[in-house]
Order: structure tokens, then sequence, then C-alpha cells
């Protein structure tokens, strides 16, 4: 086992949804509060891991370490486009070999998305930070891990070990608040 981290972060909808039925991520689901969070959590991170289309897209993306999984390679490849990107594909390589590929081995790795990837982590993570906007209504949306919405997000966490603990209050006005779960 590695020595990272594992460190997963979301804002979903009142349904547990992380975009639209477009597969888009609506301007309803961003806050500036939760915004700020994700930013600051992804700049104390060794690097970060996600799909093709979760790119963060802050103003220092471009200064992150990170592994994008694609079926495009068949284990371990350097991102042709990025050199500080590596491509993983989990059918051909673990997540240790990814990250040493990355040049990680310390810190967190934070996971950010979307659905295939948050579930693949599910019983790794050592703290999901969940964000909810309970005002926001995305009901024929993207869920955020794969089980969603015949079981709610929290009730999947728990399924996997991961326990509600301290809560912070993102956006007050829109009631948006983040929960850290974690490992027991
Ligand atoms: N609300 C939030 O906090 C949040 C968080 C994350 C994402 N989002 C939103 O969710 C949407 C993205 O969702 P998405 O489903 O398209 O996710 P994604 O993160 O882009 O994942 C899909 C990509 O991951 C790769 N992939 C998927 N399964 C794989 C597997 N088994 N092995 C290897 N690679 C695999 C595929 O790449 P290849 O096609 O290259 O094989 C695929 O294109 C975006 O709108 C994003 O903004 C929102």
């Amino acid at each position: 086992m590695s020595a990272l981290s594992i460190v997963g972060y979301v804002i979903v909808s009142a349904e547990g949804m992380l975009a639209d039925a477009a597969n888009t991520m609506p301007p309803e689901l961003k806050f500036k509060g939760d915004q700020e969070f994700f930013a600051s959590a992804l700049d104390r991170a060794a690097v970060i891991v996600h799909g093709r289309n979760s790119y963060e897209d802050q103003p220092n993306s471009p200064q992150r370490k990170r592994i994008i999984l694609t079926r495009s390679v068949k284990a371990i490849a350097s991102d042709p486009t990025n050199a500080k990107a590596t491509l993983w594909n989990p059918a051909g390589a673990t997540f240790e070999e990814a990250s040493a590929h990355a040049g990680v081995q310390s810190g967190t790795a934070a996971i950010i998305g979307g659905p295939v990837v948050f579930g693949l982590f599910l019983d790794r993570y050592d703290t999901f930070w969940l964000s909810v906007a309970p005002h926001v209504h995305l009901p024929d949306g993207e869920p955020c891990f794969p089980g969603v919405p015949q079981q709610t997000p929290q009730a999947l966490l728990t399924a996997h070990g991961l326990y509600a603990t301290d809560v912070k209050i993102l956006d007050a006005a829109h009631d948006v608040r983040v929960t850290a779960w974690r490992r027991r």
C-alpha cells in the first residue's frame, strides 16, 4: 500500500448528483465558498486524480501533478500534452504504480471525479469531503457514485466503512455545507 493519504472531494445536489443530465456541472452547483475550499485543498495535495472530463480548471491547475484515468493506454504512460500528468488505466496497473510514475510517494492524493473515479476509491478513502447543496435539484443528473440514487451518497460512504465527522458551512445563504467522512 502507498503512504499517500487518499482524500475525495465532490459537491452534489439534493439528489446526490454532481452534474446535470448533459453531464455538465451546472452553474447552480458552483458556490464561492465551496470553490475556495476545493481550490485550497488541491493546492495542498501532492497529486490529483481524475477522469478526462473532470479537469478542475483553476488558476493553479497548470502547477499540479495529476493522474488521469483513461482506457486510451494499456497501463501507464506519460501524458504527451502535459509533462505533469500521468495517464493511468486501472485495468493494467495499480494506483501505487501510477503514483510512482507520477513521482509521488507521500502527502495527499486528491480524488476529484467523475463518478467512476470516485467509485473506484470507495474502499480506500481516508477522508471523503462531501459538499451538499440541498436546494439545488438535478433529479436526472449524473450521480456522484455508481449506485446513487438507489442509495444516497451518505449510505454508500457508510457501507464502505466511513463515518461523518466535522461539518463546515461553506455558504450559509444556500445551506451549503461540507462533511468530512473518515475511515473508522
Ligand atoms: N460536482 C462535482 O464536484 C464534480 C466533480 C467531478 C466531476 N464533475 C462533473 O462531472 C462531469 C464529468 O463526469 P464524467 O462521468 O465524464 O467523468 P470523468 O471524470 O471525465 O470520467 C470519464 C472519463 O474517465 C475515463 N474512465 C472512465 N472509466 C474508466 C475506467 N474504468 N478505466 C479507465 N478510465 C476510465 C474515461 O476516459 P477515456 O474516455 O479516455 O477512456 C472517461 O472519459 C463533468 O461535467 C464534471 O464537471 C463534477
